[in-house]
This record gives structure tokens, C-alpha cells and sequence, in this order.
């Protein structure tokens, strides 16, 4: 008798534990992806003035709002669309892609920002693994000359921001941008690039951290002697507290660190950032952040989807490079974003929304702009994050 009851006792827990497993599993990536496909194909047809790019939806007006190629998100629309092609085959959306790549052509040549690694990696990027032919390789060569330009070898990084001659800005974004210097010197043999990305990101490494294991928004360095000058609170909500999206591209960039060096300290970090975000006491139980995880009005400030969308995409490729415990929690945590995103709390409905996936981004809190909005980089990285989704379930 004592024995039936353990018996029940652990079927019991153990289809608890299922039912929880099984909750957690019930997004289907390539349902999901054929749902964005449809959503961008719309927002093709939305977008008026031909050569502009999605920037978001202006709910007011009920219309795409849009930018010109300089803006530092002109590269996720094109990015996006060359992801759903090659999960639909959809040529309409290829050539969308292929269209906007004119318009941001030119951007090759700016020196004056360091977003030209998410404009052009992220659109060239992907055009040129799908089809590589050489004049994508030229641009993306040119693109990371124009990024160097803005290294300082006293500073040890990137330039980032542009400002006063005295000030060198230096947001944690950056990392995403080394992306496109690490490519660089993989196709052309010059490890100038390389060393560039590895002296930025161990800068990085030094001095964005706090003791807490939490991410500065941004240093101003002292361009003469390479000394911090002060911290910038930047578009979180203090100079000390823990802006969600920082910490998503700190994530994200070192994850992306560790694939092309393999050195173990990047490892690290990135494994330090994850378990930040997840044991934060004011972590949401859904995983979406409040756009800064000390922000005001906690339980009630804006979530930001964009920031769950990267993070969910960088857990994806870490949960590659741990151990198998590690791995299967870092799946589950990317898996419960990836059930919220995909319920109707924030994916926006057919039709709607000037054909933007997701709801429920914020771009810029303390500046008021962008609050509550759909972004183009939310919808980047959460349909990068189905697709990793989607190898992951189709390799098991
Ligand atoms: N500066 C990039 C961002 O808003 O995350």
C-alpha cells in the first residue's frame, strides 16, 4: 500500500513536471516564422515612400513611421526579410530585401557612426551567406574599414558615440558591432579587424561591469589618456542601474565573442550576464524585462520585448557551449520568452501593427521616444531566435 502510494506520488510529479515541459514547448518556430513572413509581406505593401526603411508604428496615426539609411536600424528590415525568405522560399520577399540593399549601399562609406555593424552586417550580412557574390563582400570589407576608423588605440575601443573632442563615448552596444570586424578578417586574410574586436571587447570586459555583474550603459573615456572620465545612465533610467537592453547586447556579445575566439573568459561573461538577468529579483516571471530592470513603478513600467527578443536569441547560441545541465535550463528560460512573444499579449495581429511581429518595445525611455512601440531590431532578433529554435528542435 505504501508503495502505491509513492507510486502515485511521483506519476503525480513527474506529469506536473510535464505538463510545465509541455506548456513550455507548445511554440512551433515554423508556424511562428510563416506568421512573420505573412506580417512583412504586408509591411511591404505599407511602406509608402519607397525609399525609406521601417522604423515603427506610429498607433496615432496608424501608420509606418520610417528613417533614411543613415539611421542605426536601417539594416534590420533588410535582415529580417532575408531570415523569412529562407524559411518560406518567398522570392517577393527577397527582392524586398535585395531593393533595400541599394538604399543602404552608400552607408559603406560612413565614418561617423559604429552602428554601421548592425546596418550592414545584419543586411549585407545575410544577403551575402545566401547568395555570396563578391560586391556583398566588397561592401562588408568596405563597411569595417569605415568602423575602424573610429578605434582609439589609447582608448582601447570603438568609438561610439560622437561628441566633444575630450569625450569618448562607449555604449555596451558597440559588441554587437564586432560582429562585422571578425568577418572582416575571415575573408580577407588582415587580422587588423580581429585585433580591433579583441582589444574593444576586453576594454569592454574591464570596465562596463559593476560588482553586481551589471552592465554600464555607457563610459566617457578620456580620449588622451584612455581614463574614465564618468558613467552615463544613457537610455536607462540611472547611471547605475541595469538598462534590460544593455545587458540583452552584453549577452548577446559575448556569446558572440566566445564563437569566433573560443577563449573561455567571453564564456564567462556571457554565463555571468545570464544568471544576472535570471536570478534579478525584479526578472518578471515571464522572462519579458521591464525595459530597465530597476526602473520606476516596477510591477507596472513597460516591458521591453526587444530586450527578451535578444536575449532569447543569445540563449540560443550559448546553451550551444555549456554543459548539458546548463543547456536544458538555458533552452527552458529561451523557450518561456518564446511562448510569451508568441501569444497575443505581444505578437501583433495579422494585418495590423503596419505589418511589425511584435508589440510592447521600448527604444528610448528617458528621452519618451519609442515607449510601448513595435522596433525593427525586436522583430530581428526574435525571428533569429525561431530559426535558432527551429535547428534546435529539428537537430533532436
Ligand atoms: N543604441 C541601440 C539601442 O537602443 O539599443
Amino acid at each position: 500500500m505504501k508503495g502505491l502510494g509513492v507510486t502515485i506520488l511521483f506519476t503525480l510529479i513527474f506529469s506536473c513536471i510535464n505538463t510545465e515541459k509541455d506548456k513550455l514547448n507548445e511554440v512551433d518556430p515554423a508556424v511562428e516564422l510563416a506568421n512573420a513572413a505573412a506580417q512583412y509581406h504586408y509591411m511591404m505593401k505599407e511602406l509608402d515612400n519607397a525609399n525609406s526603411f521601417p522604423k515603427t508604428f506610429n498607433k496615432d496615426m496608424c501608420r509606418l513611421q520610417t528613417s533614411d539609411s543613415e539611421w542605426w536600424c536601417s539594416g534590420f528590415y533588410p535582415g529580417t526579410l532575408f531570415y523569412l525568405y529562407e524559411e518560406t522560399g518567398k522570392m517577393e520577399l527577397y527582392e524586398e530585401a535585395i531593393r533595400m540593399l541599394g538604399l543602404l549601399e552608400k552607408e559603406q562609406y560612413n565614418v561617423d557612426t559604429h552602428d554601421i555593424g548592425f546596418m550592414m552586417y545584419c543586411s549585407y550580412g545575410n544577403a551575402l551567406r545566401i547568395v555570396p557574390k563578391p560586391e556583398y563582400k566588397e561592401v562588408l570589407v568596405n563597411s569595417a574599414k569605415s568602423l575602424i576608423t573610429r578605434f582609439n588605440p589609447v582608448v582601447g575601443c570603438l568609438r561610439s558615440h560622437n561628441r566633444k573632442p575630450t569625450d569618448f563615448v562607449v555604449i555596451i552596444d558597440n559588441m554587437m558591432n564586432l560582429e562585422l570586424l571578425f568577418w572582416a578578417t575571415q575573408a580577407t586574410g588582415d587580422s587588423i579587424y580581429w585585433d580591433i574586436a579583441v582589444k574593444h571587447a576586453d576594454t569592454t570586459l574591464k570596465n562596463h561591469f559593476r560588482s553586481d555583474g551589471s552592465i554600464y550603459h555607457g563610459i566617457n573615456y578620456d580620449p588622451q589618456t584612455g581614463a574614465i572620465q564618468h558613467y552615463q545612465a544613457g537610455q536607462g533610467y540611472t547611471e547605475q542601474s541595469p538598462w534590460s537592453r544593455g545587458q540583452a547586447w552584453g549577452l548577446y556579445g559575448f556569446t558572440m565573442m566566445y564563437r569566433f575566439t573560443q577563449d573561455a573568459k567571453y564564456l564567462d561573461k556571457a554565463v555571468e550576464i545570464a544568471e544576472y538577468l535570471f536570478n534579478h529579483p525584479n526578472m518578471p516571471t515571464d522572462y519579458i524585462p521591464y525595459w530597465d530592470l530597476d526602473a520606476p513603478n516596477i510591477p507596472h513600467a513597460l516591458r521591453d520585448a526587444s530586450a527578451a527578443a535578444i536575449i532569447c536569441s543569445a540563449l540560443l547560441e550559448l546553451q550551444k557551449y555549456l554543459d548539458a545541465a546548463t543547456s536544458v535550463i538555458y533552452v527552458q528560460y529561451a523557450e518561456k520568452i518564446l511562448s510569451v512573444l508568441a501569444s497575443p499579449e505581444y505578437t501583433a495581429p495579422a494585418g495590423e501593427y503596419g505589418g511589425f511581429v511584435l508589440m510592447h518595445s521600448v527604444g528610448n525611455a528617458p528621452s519618451a521616444t519609442e515607449r510601448d512601440v513595435s522596433l525593427t531590431y525586436a522583430d530581428y532578433y526574435y525571428v533569429e531566435a525561431l530559426k535558432r529554435y527551429k535547428e534546435l528542435i529539428g537537430s533532436k
